[in-house]
Protein backbone atom coordinates (compact mmCIF):
# COMPACT_ATOMS: atom_id res chain seq x y z
CA UNK A 1 0.00 0.00 0.00
CA UNK A 2 1.39 3.38 -0.81
CA UNK A 3 2.06 5.33 2.02
CA UNK A 4 2.64 9.24 2.22
CA UNK A 5 3.78 12.07 4.03
CA UNK A 6 3.11 15.85 4.18
CA UNK A 7 6.26 17.82 2.37
CA UNK A 8 6.50 21.60 3.60
CA UNK A 9 8.82 23.96 1.95
CA UNK A 10 8.97 27.07 3.91
CA UNK A 11 9.95 30.36 1.76
CA UNK A 12 10.62 33.81 2.42
CA UNK A 13 7.04 34.89 0.24
CA UNK A 14 5.48 31.41 0.39
CA UNK A 15 4.59 27.92 2.00
CA UNK A 16 4.76 24.90 -0.95
CA UNK A 17 2.88 22.05 0.52
CA UNK A 18 1.67 18.48 -1.14
CA UNK A 19 0.57 14.99 0.22
CA UNK A 20 4.41 13.04 -1.08
CA UNK A 21 4.12 9.47 -1.75
CA UNK A 22 6.92 6.79 -2.01
CA UNK A 23 7.19 7.11 -5.92
CA UNK A 24 7.49 11.01 -5.36
CA UNK A 25 3.83 11.63 -6.46
CA UNK A 26 2.21 15.24 -5.49
CA UNK A 27 -1.15 15.43 -4.18
CA UNK A 28 -3.11 18.07 -3.02
CA UNK A 29 -0.93 20.38 -4.06
CA UNK A 30 -1.11 24.11 -2.69
CA UNK A 31 0.85 27.09 -1.47
CA UNK A 32 0.02 29.76 1.02
CA UNK A 33 1.62 33.19 1.83
CA UNK A 34 4.33 32.36 4.47
CA UNK A 35 4.09 35.81 6.27
CA UNK A 36 7.44 35.87 6.84
CA UNK A 37 7.74 39.79 7.86
CA UNK A 38 5.25 39.53 10.50
CA UNK A 39 6.49 36.89 13.36
CA UNK A 40 7.92 33.45 13.40
CA UNK A 41 4.28 32.47 15.41
CA UNK A 42 2.45 33.73 12.34
CA UNK A 43 4.91 31.57 9.82
CA UNK A 44 3.90 28.71 12.33
CA UNK A 45 0.27 29.21 11.96
CA UNK A 46 0.74 28.61 8.78
CA UNK A 47 2.87 26.05 8.59
CA UNK A 48 0.22 24.46 10.89
CA UNK A 49 -2.75 25.51 8.40
CA UNK A 50 -1.14 23.50 5.51
CA UNK A 51 -0.42 20.83 7.37
CA UNK A 52 -4.20 20.63 8.55
CA UNK A 53 -4.92 20.59 5.28
CA UNK A 54 -3.25 17.92 4.00
CA UNK A 55 -4.26 16.15 6.75
CA UNK A 56 -7.61 16.63 6.85
CA UNK A 57 -7.60 15.49 3.01
CA UNK A 58 -5.81 12.53 3.91
CA UNK A 59 -8.10 11.13 6.29
CA UNK A 60 -10.81 11.88 4.11
CA UNK A 61 -9.01 9.79 1.16
CA UNK A 62 -8.17 6.98 4.09
CA UNK A 63 -4.26 7.66 3.07
CA UNK A 64 -1.80 6.45 5.62
CA UNK A 65 0.41 10.12 6.61
CA UNK A 66 3.94 9.01 8.17
CA UNK A 67 4.67 12.45 9.00
CA UNK A 68 5.89 16.20 7.96
CA UNK A 69 8.89 16.93 6.52
CA UNK A 70 10.19 21.16 6.45
CA UNK A 71 12.65 22.69 4.48
CA UNK A 72 13.17 25.91 6.34
CA UNK A 73 15.93 28.69 5.23
CA UNK A 74 18.60 28.71 7.73
CA UNK A 75 20.99 26.49 9.72
CA UNK A 76 19.03 23.95 11.09
CA UNK A 77 20.48 21.52 13.98
CA UNK A 78 18.53 18.47 12.43
CA UNK A 79 18.94 16.34 15.65
CA UNK A 80 17.36 18.76 17.98
CA UNK A 81 14.90 19.89 15.34
CA UNK A 82 15.78 23.72 15.98
CA UNK A 83 16.73 26.51 13.22
CA UNK A 84 19.86 27.90 14.81
CA UNK A 85 19.92 31.05 12.57
CA UNK A 86 20.78 32.40 9.03
CA UNK A 87 17.52 32.94 8.61
CA UNK A 88 17.33 36.37 7.83
CA UNK A 89 14.49 36.76 5.82
CA UNK A 90 11.89 35.76 8.29
CA UNK A 91 11.20 37.58 11.43
CA UNK A 92 12.45 35.94 14.64
CA UNK A 93 13.47 32.39 13.14
CA UNK A 94 16.66 32.25 14.67
CA UNK A 95 16.96 29.34 18.15
CA UNK A 96 13.28 28.40 17.23
CA UNK A 97 12.12 24.59 17.92
CA UNK A 98 9.83 24.95 15.18
CA UNK A 99 8.72 21.29 14.94
CA UNK A 100 7.18 20.77 18.81
CA UNK A 101 4.52 23.12 18.10
CA UNK A 102 3.48 21.64 15.04
CA UNK A 103 4.00 17.97 16.24
CA UNK A 104 1.87 18.61 19.01
CA UNK A 105 -1.22 20.43 17.34
CA UNK A 106 -0.87 17.79 14.20
CA UNK A 107 0.24 14.54 16.11
CA UNK A 108 2.02 13.73 13.45
CA UNK A 109 6.06 13.01 14.21
CA UNK A 110 8.08 16.44 12.03
CA UNK A 111 11.60 16.04 10.69
CA UNK A 112 13.25 19.49 9.74
CA UNK A 113 16.15 20.49 7.18
CA UNK A 114 17.56 23.34 5.68
CA UNK A 115 14.98 24.21 2.38
CA UNK A 116 17.77 23.83 0.05
CA UNK A 117 18.94 20.39 1.25
CA UNK A 118 15.81 19.49 0.80
CA UNK A 119 15.57 20.40 -3.05
CA UNK A 120 18.99 18.57 -2.98
CA UNK A 121 17.46 15.76 -1.54
CA UNK A 122 14.46 15.89 -3.96
CA UNK A 123 16.36 16.12 -6.89
CA UNK A 124 18.62 13.48 -6.19
CA UNK A 125 15.91 10.54 -5.78
CA UNK A 126 13.24 11.99 -8.19
CA UNK A 127 14.98 14.68 -10.65
CA UNK A 128 17.74 16.40 -12.06
CA UNK A 129 20.29 14.38 -9.39
CA UNK A 130 19.45 10.92 -10.09
CA UNK A 131 21.82 8.72 -11.48
CA UNK A 132 24.77 11.64 -10.37
CA UNK A 133 26.87 11.94 -7.71
CA UNK A 134 28.67 15.29 -7.85
CA UNK A 135 25.65 17.78 -8.01
CA UNK A 136 25.58 21.23 -6.42
CA UNK A 137 22.12 22.39 -6.23
CA UNK A 138 20.94 25.68 -5.92
CA UNK A 139 17.47 27.35 -5.19
CA UNK A 140 17.16 31.02 -6.10
CA UNK A 141 13.94 32.88 -5.10
CA UNK A 142 13.43 35.18 -1.50
CA UNK A 143 17.28 33.97 -0.76
CA UNK A 144 19.84 31.71 -2.36
CA UNK A 145 20.23 28.59 -0.92
CA UNK A 146 22.63 25.61 -1.72
CA UNK A 147 23.54 22.04 -1.36
CA UNK A 148 26.15 19.78 -2.48
CA UNK A 149 26.60 16.27 -3.12
CA UNK A 150 29.87 14.26 -3.35
CA UNK A 151 29.97 10.84 -3.98
CA UNK A 152 26.43 10.61 -4.01
CA UNK A 153 26.57 11.85 -0.30
CA UNK A 154 25.55 15.30 0.82
CA UNK A 155 28.30 17.62 2.05
CA UNK A 156 27.21 20.11 4.84
CA UNK A 157 30.51 21.43 6.58
CA UNK A 158 30.70 20.24 10.00
CA UNK A 159 27.70 19.90 12.40
CA UNK A 160 25.30 20.50 9.26
CA UNK A 161 26.44 24.60 9.38
CA UNK A 162 27.71 24.96 6.13
CA UNK A 163 26.78 25.49 2.53
CA UNK A 164 25.43 28.49 2.72
CA UNK A 165 26.09 29.49 -1.03
CA UNK A 166 23.77 31.93 -1.23
CA UNK A 167 26.41 33.80 1.33
CA UNK A 168 29.60 33.71 -0.61
CA UNK A 169 31.27 37.14 -1.22
CA UNK A 170 30.47 38.38 -4.61
CA UNK A 171 31.32 41.96 -4.46
CA UNK A 172 34.15 42.96 -2.16
CA UNK A 173 32.46 46.02 -1.23
CA UNK A 174 29.00 45.72 -2.64
CA UNK A 175 25.91 46.50 -0.61
CA UNK A 176 24.96 44.99 3.06
CA UNK A 177 23.28 41.72 2.70
CA UNK A 178 20.60 40.43 4.86
CA UNK A 179 22.43 38.20 6.84
CA UNK A 180 25.09 41.29 8.20
CA UNK A 181 27.81 40.71 6.16
CA UNK A 182 28.61 42.76 2.98
CA UNK A 183 27.87 42.28 -1.36
CA UNK A 184 26.48 38.34 -0.80
CA UNK A 185 25.43 36.46 -3.63
CA UNK A 186 22.50 36.44 -2.76
CA UNK A 187 22.14 39.82 -2.44
CA UNK A 188 22.60 40.75 -5.62
CA UNK A 189 21.31 37.31 -7.73
CA UNK A 190 18.10 35.84 -5.73
CA UNK A 191 14.28 36.98 -7.10
CA UNK A 192 14.43 39.80 -4.61
CA UNK A 193 17.12 41.52 -5.33
CA UNK A 194 15.88 41.34 -8.77
CA UNK A 195 12.88 42.96 -7.75
CA UNK A 196 14.32 45.37 -5.68
CA UNK A 197 16.57 46.55 -8.41
CA UNK A 198 13.79 46.43 -11.22
CA UNK A 199 11.79 48.66 -8.84
CA UNK A 200 14.48 50.85 -8.61
CA UNK A 201 14.77 51.57 -11.82
CA UNK A 202 11.49 51.48 -12.61
CA UNK A 203 10.61 54.55 -10.27
CA UNK A 204 13.85 56.54 -11.42
CA UNK A 205 12.33 56.30 -14.64
CA UNK A 206 8.92 56.84 -13.83
CA UNK A 207 7.57 53.83 -14.98
CA UNK A 208 4.70 52.25 -13.08
CA UNK A 209 3.00 48.71 -13.98
CA UNK A 210 -0.74 47.47 -13.02
CA UNK A 211 0.54 44.35 -12.00
CA UNK A 212 2.17 43.93 -8.38
CA UNK A 213 6.34 43.79 -9.25
CA UNK A 214 7.63 40.59 -8.97
CA UNK A 215 9.82 37.91 -10.79
CA UNK A 216 6.85 36.59 -13.28
CA UNK A 217 6.03 40.51 -14.06
CA UNK A 218 9.78 41.14 -14.66
CA UNK A 219 10.37 37.89 -16.57
CA UNK A 220 7.08 38.66 -19.18
CA UNK A 221 8.48 42.31 -19.19
CA UNK A 222 11.95 41.13 -20.60
CA UNK A 223 10.39 39.08 -23.08
CA UNK A 224 8.30 41.88 -24.27
CA UNK A 225 11.89 43.66 -24.46
CA UNK A 226 10.95 46.54 -22.12
CA UNK A 227 14.54 47.67 -21.74
CA UNK A 228 14.12 48.10 -17.82
CA UNK A 229 13.20 44.56 -17.83
CA UNK A 230 16.22 43.44 -19.88
CA UNK A 231 18.58 45.49 -18.24
CA UNK A 232 17.47 44.09 -15.17
CA UNK A 233 17.61 40.52 -16.13
CA UNK A 234 21.37 40.66 -17.98
CA UNK A 235 22.55 41.80 -14.56
CA UNK A 236 20.76 38.98 -12.62
CA UNK A 237 21.95 36.75 -15.23
CA UNK A 238 25.53 38.28 -14.59
CA UNK A 239 25.63 37.77 -10.74
CA UNK A 240 24.04 34.28 -10.76
CA UNK A 241 26.65 33.50 -13.42
CA UNK A 242 29.62 34.50 -11.69
CA UNK A 243 28.50 32.84 -8.31
CA UNK A 244 27.82 29.34 -10.30
CA UNK A 245 31.30 30.01 -12.45
CA UNK A 246 33.24 29.97 -8.58
CA UNK A 247 31.21 26.67 -7.51
CA UNK A 248 32.04 25.22 -10.88
CA UNK A 249 35.92 26.10 -10.04
CA UNK A 250 35.32 24.95 -6.61
CA UNK A 251 33.54 21.26 -6.48
CA UNK A 252 33.81 20.50 -10.67
CA UNK A 253 30.20 18.99 -10.06
CA UNK A 254 28.78 16.38 -13.14
CA UNK A 255 25.34 19.07 -12.44
CA UNK A 256 24.37 21.91 -11.32
CA UNK A 257 20.97 22.30 -10.68
CA UNK A 258 18.76 25.20 -10.26
CA UNK A 259 15.28 25.58 -8.83
CA UNK A 260 13.24 28.24 -7.18
CA UNK A 261 10.56 29.62 -9.05
CA UNK A 262 12.09 31.61 -11.62
CA UNK A 263 14.45 28.83 -12.20
CA UNK A 264 11.45 27.85 -14.72
CA UNK A 265 11.27 31.25 -16.61
CA UNK A 266 12.19 29.32 -19.57
CA UNK A 267 14.79 27.68 -21.92
CA UNK A 268 16.30 31.40 -22.09
CA UNK A 269 16.93 31.36 -18.52
CA UNK A 270 19.67 28.68 -18.53
CA UNK A 271 21.17 29.70 -21.58
CA UNK A 272 22.15 32.88 -20.27
CA UNK A 273 23.17 31.81 -17.10
CA UNK A 274 25.30 29.08 -19.23
CA UNK A 275 26.67 32.12 -21.01
CA UNK A 276 27.87 33.78 -18.25
CA UNK A 277 29.36 30.91 -16.56
CA UNK A 278 31.51 29.69 -20.25
CA UNK A 279 32.60 32.91 -19.90
CA UNK A 280 34.33 33.03 -16.19
CA UNK A 281 34.90 29.27 -15.44
CA UNK A 282 38.06 27.73 -15.18
CA UNK A 283 37.78 25.49 -18.26
CA UNK A 284 39.20 22.66 -17.09
CA UNK A 285 37.03 22.85 -14.31
CA UNK A 286 34.00 23.13 -16.37
CA UNK A 287 34.55 19.92 -18.35
CA UNK A 288 32.02 17.67 -16.83
CA UNK A 289 29.47 20.10 -15.87
CA UNK A 290 26.15 20.26 -16.98
CA UNK A 291 23.98 23.37 -15.87
CA UNK A 292 20.36 22.61 -15.80
CA UNK A 293 17.17 23.47 -14.29
CA UNK A 294 15.80 21.35 -10.84
CA UNK A 295 13.34 18.88 -13.05
CA UNK A 296 10.83 18.81 -9.67
CA UNK A 297 10.54 22.90 -9.79
CA UNK A 298 9.88 24.37 -7.37
CA UNK A 299 8.42 21.48 -5.90
CA UNK A 300 11.82 19.75 -5.21
CA UNK A 301 12.37 20.78 -1.71
CA UNK A 302 8.70 19.36 -0.44
CA UNK A 303 9.58 16.64 -2.00
CA UNK A 304 13.20 16.11 -0.54
CA UNK A 305 11.31 16.90 3.19
CA UNK A 306 8.55 14.50 2.27
CA UNK A 307 10.95 12.16 1.38
CA UNK A 308 12.55 12.01 4.97
CA UNK A 309 10.16 9.88 5.97
CA UNK A 310 9.69 7.77 2.64
C1 LIG B 1 19.51 31.32 3.88
C2 LIG B 1 19.63 29.85 3.57
C3 LIG B 1 18.48 29.37 2.72
C4 LIG B 1 18.28 30.28 1.52
C5 LIG B 1 17.08 29.91 0.69
C6 LIG B 1 19.29 32.09 2.62
O1 LIG B 1 19.13 33.43 2.91
O2 LIG B 1 20.67 31.80 4.52
O3 LIG B 1 19.73 29.09 4.74
O4 LIG B 1 18.70 28.05 2.31
O5 LIG B 1 18.16 31.62 1.94
O6 LIG B 1 15.91 30.03 1.42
Amino acid sequence: MMEYAIGIDLGGTSIKYALVNQAGDLLLEGRLPSLAHVSAEKVIEQLTKAATLLKDEAIKQKLKVRGIGLGTPGIVDESNRIVLGGAENIVGWENIDVASPLEEQMSLPVKVGNDAGMMGWGEMKFGSGKGYTHVVFLTVGTGIGGSVFIDGKPFNGYANRGMELGHVPLIANGERCACGAVGCLEHYASTSALVRRFSALAQERRQSFDAEINGELIVRLYQENLPTAVECMNEHFYYLGRGIAGFVNIFSPQRIVIGGGIAEAGTFYMENIRKVVREHVIADCALNTEIVVASLGNRAGLVGAASLFL
